[in-house]
């Protein structure tokens, strides 16, 4: 059992064949948001990340490079590291497979398992795959080539040691169905368990010959054979327990509770591990956690596609925390996601610069200006319906976000908070202070929405401290309040009734200025052109067979006609608040949003071709433009009784806001 004050968490030790890339960065983050938060919560937690440095793909590179394979890791291990700190990883622990106590603990097991009866030595012929370090059976070898990566392989027969792994497929059958949680998603779950049930789980082959790998940690009992990269690396996440910690920790920690691994890799941990553990006799991990693969504007990411995204050039550009949000926001954890650089700038533009940002930027500066610099206490409601929504969500949100953690459900955890920041803008728009600020009766229910909004941010600042730390000291100091994240925060912290101090505030600079899509520091992906985005400004008809597509203008046809005052005139401009928004199903690029125009009507339903460039939750709350008089029309099936101005030409730039607060329904002119 593992032990409910400790966490314990790993990522995969990355092969330093080559520097780290994008898909690297995803675990380690995802590790690093895990670590943090039950750091918050007071657990004793234990971070482990590092370097499997032995084996053929790092002999092979250190190869290419002239230099001897020490050498290569040696050089190639600061540069993890320095990723690593770039990108605020808290790691307890950072553990190099090439270190002389991990070596030593690999061969006291090896040992153990070889005196049990456990290792044999065979001879064994089979289909062996270079790249991948293995062999496949006769059944696997398609055409000559890997199953896996597609690259020939070659018949070779040779003398190994071999684990007797296929007697504990019963006992590992039965662990995973006896423990729901051990492998997850269920997805990846089921996938194990159909494997298992349906084939016969063989012996694995636990060592090379040095006469073909010299670069790996001899065995105790052959001085003529290396281990098996897989038998080396996996026994890192016990080994490093022995030795790195000021004191051997493996009682405290072990079992682990998340091991963090991408979906390839699933079956070495889910089998290998599993077995080696229980040969062992030591209890497995609570849970195997496989997460999906990042591709590149749609295409598998490679050096020879030159499409790996350097994370550097984006922290370049954006700084660690919008990389941070962005690895999580939009692609659920356990899935595929593809990256793209349009995405990327919409999400900041949306949930940060306009989204937290601008919330925060809005509620100081009326705190300046309404209430003395001070964070008011409450009275007089000043709009108790929503209030109180604000409330409820506030109460339930830690108890949730705390089950996200527990499920590892990272997206949904973010779409949780940005719900609250959507609540408060929408309310910070209704209740429109600088409007009660015309009656001075009116001063305390301005006090009231002051001290909720800033309540909430304190929320949101706890809450998005593991995703983004830098973000959540910065909510917390322009705010004034004197949290200290690198210690357990009281659950004070996390209740929406605890007392709030009438603290000073302290605004600084904007937390997310906004990026231009097509600026300089917008261009983060090496050699990657951001994908072309087919999306019409304007709210269009979706096309449809029916419908003939309209003849490319002429150049005389394209030159802008002109329109008097009165044409002008005719069209009616209005300023309008976003209550909700979703998308239209079926459809990639319209959205369905419902406006107010103030006065208490009811609200507008407009459907927008915007689809492709804002999430729609980024929209709700937000002031935007509509042409007011325009005909009702149906697209796809849904009326829409306006339109939406935004900037853009074949595809949409951004939407037409306003600068300054003004009432739903304003007439712009
Ligand atoms: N050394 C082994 C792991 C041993 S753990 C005891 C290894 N190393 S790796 O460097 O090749 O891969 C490390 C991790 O990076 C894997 O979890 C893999 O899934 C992940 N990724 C590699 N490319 C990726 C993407 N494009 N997207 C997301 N993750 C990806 O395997």
């Amino acid at each position: 059992m593992s032990n409910p004050n400790t966490f314990y968490i790993t990522t995969p030790i990355y092969y330093v064949n080559d520097v780290p890339h994008i898909g690297h960065a995803y675990t380690t983050v995802a590790a690093d948001v895990l670590a943090r938060y039950w750091r918050l919560r007071g657990r004793d937690v234990f971070f482990l990340t590092g370097l499997d440095e032995h084996g053929q793909k790092v002999q092979q590179a250190a190869a290419k490079s002239g230099i001897d394979p020490q050498a290569h890791c040696d050089k190639l291990a600061p540069q993890f590291q320095a990723l690593w700190k770039r990108l605020n990883i808290s790691h307890d622990a950072f553990i190099r497979t090439t270190d002389l106590p991990h070596k030593s603990i690999v061969q006291q097991y090896i040992q153990e398992l070889f005196d049990l009866g456990l290792i044999y030595k065979a001879k064994y012929t089979g289909w062996y795959c270079t790249f991948d370090e293995r062999f496949w059976t006769e059944k696997d070898v398609l055409g000559g080539l890997c199953p896996d990566c597609a690259r020939p392989v070659e018949q070779l027969s040779e003398h190994n040691y071999f684990f007797k792994m296929g007697q504990y497929q019963a006992r590992l059958v039965d662990h995973i169905k006896h423990h729901p949680d051990f492998i997850r998603p269920e997805s990846r779950r089921n996938e194990v368990l159909g494997f298992l049930t349906t084939q016969t789980l063989g012996d694995l082959s636990i060592s090379r010959p040095k006469s073909r790998l010299k670069w790996g940690i001899e065995l105790p009992f052959d001085k003529d054979c290396v281990t098996y990269v897989w038998f080396d690396a996996l026994v890192n996440y016990v080994s490093a327990l022995e030795y790195l910690p000021q004191q051997p920790s493996v009682d405290q920690f072990w079992p682990a509770s998340v091991h963090l691994v991408g979906k390839d890799i699933l079956t070495t941990h889910a089998v290998y591990w599993s077995t080696m553990l229980m040969a062992l006799n030591r209890p497995l991990p609570h849970t195997i956690f496989a997460h999906g693969w990042w591709t590149v504007d749609g295409e598998k990411m490679s050096k020879s596609r030159g499409n790996v995204v350097d994370p550097h050039t984006i922290l370049d550009a954006l700084g660690a925390d919008a990389f941070r949000h962005f690895l999580f926001r939009e692609v659920p954890f356990g899935q595929d996601g593809d990256f793209s650089h349009a995405t990327m700038i919409t999400l900041i533009n949306s949930d940060l610069a306009n989204g937290v940002g601008n919330l925060l930027s809005r509620t100081l500066t009326m705190i300046e200006r309404f209430a003395n610099h001070t964070i008011p206490a409450a009275s007089t409601p000043a709009l108790p319906a929503l209030e109180a929504t604000i409330a409820a969500v506030a109460i339930s949100l830690p108890g949730k976000i705390e089950q996200g953690f527990r499920s590892l459900a990272f997206r949904e955890n973010l779409q949780a908070i940005w719900e609250l920041i959507g609540l408060c803008d929408a309310y910070i728009d209704k209740a429109a202070p600088w409007k009660l600020a015309k009656n001075p009766e009116d001063q305390p229910r301005i006090h009231t929405v002051l001290h909720t909004t800033a309540k909430a941010l304190r929320l949101i600042a706890v809450l998005l401290y593991p995703y983004m730390p830098q973000t959540a000291g910065q909510l917390a100091q322009q705010l004034g309040l004197a949290f200290n994240f690198s210690a357990p925060l009281p659950q004070t912290a996390y209740e929406w009734n605890a007392p709030f101090p009438e603290t000073k505030i302290c605004k600084g600079p904007s937390l997310f200025p906004r990026i231009e899509p097509h600026s300089q520091g917008a261009k983060t992906v090496s050699d990657t052109a951001p994908p072309p985005q087919p999306t019409a400004a304007l709210p269009t008809m979706e096309p449809s067979a029916a419908m003939p597509s309209a003849p490319s203008p002429t150049p005389q046809a394209a030159a802008i006609a002109q329109i008097t005052i009165d044409d002008f005139m005719k069209i009616q401009l209005k300023t309008a608040k976003v209550i909700s928004a979703e998308r239209v199903p079926k459809s990639e690029k319209l959205l369905k949003l419902h406006v107010s125009l103030g006065e208490g009507g009811e609200p507008r339903q407009i459907v927008a071709g915007i689809g492709k460039k804002y999430v729609p939750e980024a929209l709700v709350g937000k002031t935007i433009i509509i042409v007011a008089n325009l005909k009702p029309a149906k697209l796809m099936g849904i009326e829409s009784q306006g339109m939406v101005l935004a900037a853009g030409d074949s595809e949409v730039r951004g939407l037409v806001t306003i600068l300054e607060e003004v009432d739903p329904g304003t007439k712009v002119k």
